[in-house]
């Protein structure tokens, strides 16, 4: 053995000895929360071309004038919401809100989505999701960590992807119900490879009865991991992830997508997170669907947009109320935003000093003691 391999098979063996003291926690770099909540996202403003809804989304000067879809309460949570209030006319579309992150984060991320409300009611289909907007969708994938309609019953989830992304391993792996295994988007008419939350409280008047609570995303290069905590079971890592979290003690997640089942750096890029409330639609407007979660079957020739839409009174419940949404991340993230051109990561405090215990410094600290050992031979 030369004194080089020597160094180079110290280096290993000290290496690994010593990985498992680094916490494997991943630095805060946004925080999406209080007066500022809104200052970083861009409103579709134009019809829901993507779902069939009977809503126009809302561009941001709509939002913010009477009725307001978007802004800040004064117990400083934001509110996205459904006009219910304004009268439609018959064949007019009703308001609501779809906005999209300006900044997008990459595989090696964690968003943490605190909410005390989510939207519910007949014909109502809201998403709390992300996209890789640098691709023609869905080359750089889809996650869906909040997707519900009508009165419920949970939460689900789903991936959508190109050809090749599966679930695969074994149902220990996460608590939900698999609904479709495959996420390829050509697959079962696009309903992606689902996963519903088996805790009721995760959706609807029950999420809101228990004071909301906490949906954690993780993008990670050995999968993709949605937690759902309610508000009374909010683990202190979560809780106490002020400048950085480490999901490693969360538990069993509600859905796992394993990277043996789906390569997540190929089907996977850089996410835009995106908040939307669409009202009837593909999912929620069908009269199946309607029947089998809280609403009536369509009757006559009544359909979901002549049953509910031009009813305000139906949207008193279709709102989002957000603490905050947190994302941290290994990566660099990237804005989109033209007006805009400042690196899009906010270094915050936190970050030096998990840069001070990352595995770079403990390398270089390992050459470090190997060749005092070798010199002292
Ligand atoms: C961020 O890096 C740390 C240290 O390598 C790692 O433990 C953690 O899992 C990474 N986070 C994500 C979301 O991949
Ligand atoms: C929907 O609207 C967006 C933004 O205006 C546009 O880029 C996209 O091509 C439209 N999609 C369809 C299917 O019309
Ligand atoms: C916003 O939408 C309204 C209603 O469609 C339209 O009248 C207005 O010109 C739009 N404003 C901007 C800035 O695009
Ligand atoms: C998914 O599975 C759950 C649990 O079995 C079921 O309640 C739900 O209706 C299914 N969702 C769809 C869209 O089929
Ligand atoms: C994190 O912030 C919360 C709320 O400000 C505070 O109660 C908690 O003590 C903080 N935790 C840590 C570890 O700093
Ligand atoms: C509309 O919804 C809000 C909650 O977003 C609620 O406070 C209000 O009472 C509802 N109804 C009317 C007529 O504003
Ligand atoms: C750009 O973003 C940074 C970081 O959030 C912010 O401090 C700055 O005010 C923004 N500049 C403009 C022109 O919006």
């Amino acid at each position: 053995m030369s004194a080089l391999s020597t160094i180079l098979f110290g280096l290993v063996l000290s290496s690994a000895s010593l990985a498992p003291v680094v916490k494997a926690s991943t630095p805060l770099v946004r925080s999406y929360e209080g007066s500022t909540f809104f200052d970083r996202w861009d409103y579709f403003g134009s019809y829901d071309n993507t779902t069939n809804g009977d809503v126009t989304y809302a561009n941001e000067s709509v939002a913010d004038a009477s009725p307001e879809l978007t802004y800040i309460t004064s117990s400083n949570t934001a509110i996205i919401k459904v006009d219910n209030t304004s009268t439609v006319a018959y064949n007019y579309k009703r308001n609501s809100v779809k906005i999209t992150s300006q900044d997008s984060y990459d595989v090696g991320s964690v968003w943490v989505l605190d909410a005390v409300h989510l939207p519910y009611g007949c014909s109502v289909w809201p998403a709390f999701w992300s996209y890789g907007k640098g691709a023609t969708w869905p080359q750089q994938g889809e996650i869906d960590t909040i997707e519900g309609v009508n009165m419920g019953y949970s939460n689900q989830m789903a991936l959508h992807t190109e050809d090749g992304c599966a679930i695969t391993t074994s149902s220990s792996a996460y608590t939900g119900t698999v609904n479709d295994t495959s996420c390829y988007y050509e697959d079962n008419d696009n309903s992606g490879c689902a996963i519903t939350d088996t805790n009721y409280k995760s959706y609807g008047s029950e999420f809101a009865t228990a004071g909301g609570g906490v949906f954690v995303t993780e993008l990670s290069t050995e999968g993709i991991s949605i937690w759902f905590f309610t508000r009374s079971n909010i683990p202190s890592a979560i809780s106490n992830a002020n400048t950085s979290i480490d999901t490693s003690n969360l538990g069993t997640p509600s859905a796992f997508y394993s990277s043996t089942g789906c390569d997540i750096s190929k089907f996977f890029g850089s996410q835009s997170l995106v908040f939307d409330i669409t009202l009837c639609g593909d999912w929620a407007g069908q009269s199946s669907i309607l029947s089998s979660t809280g609403c009536s079957a369509l009757t006559g020739t009544n359909t979901c947009y002549t049953t509910y839409v031009l009813d305000s009174s139906n949207y008193d419940t279709a709102y989002f109320e957000i603490n905050s949404l947190k994302v941290y991340s290994n990566g660099t993230s990237s804005s989109s935003s033209s007006s805009n051109t400042t690196s899009a990561a906010v270094p915050v405090l936190g970050s030096i000093s998990s840069e001070i215990l990352g595995p770079r410094t403990i390398i270089l600290s390992t050459i470090f003691i190997v060749s005092v050992v070798l010199s002292t031979l």
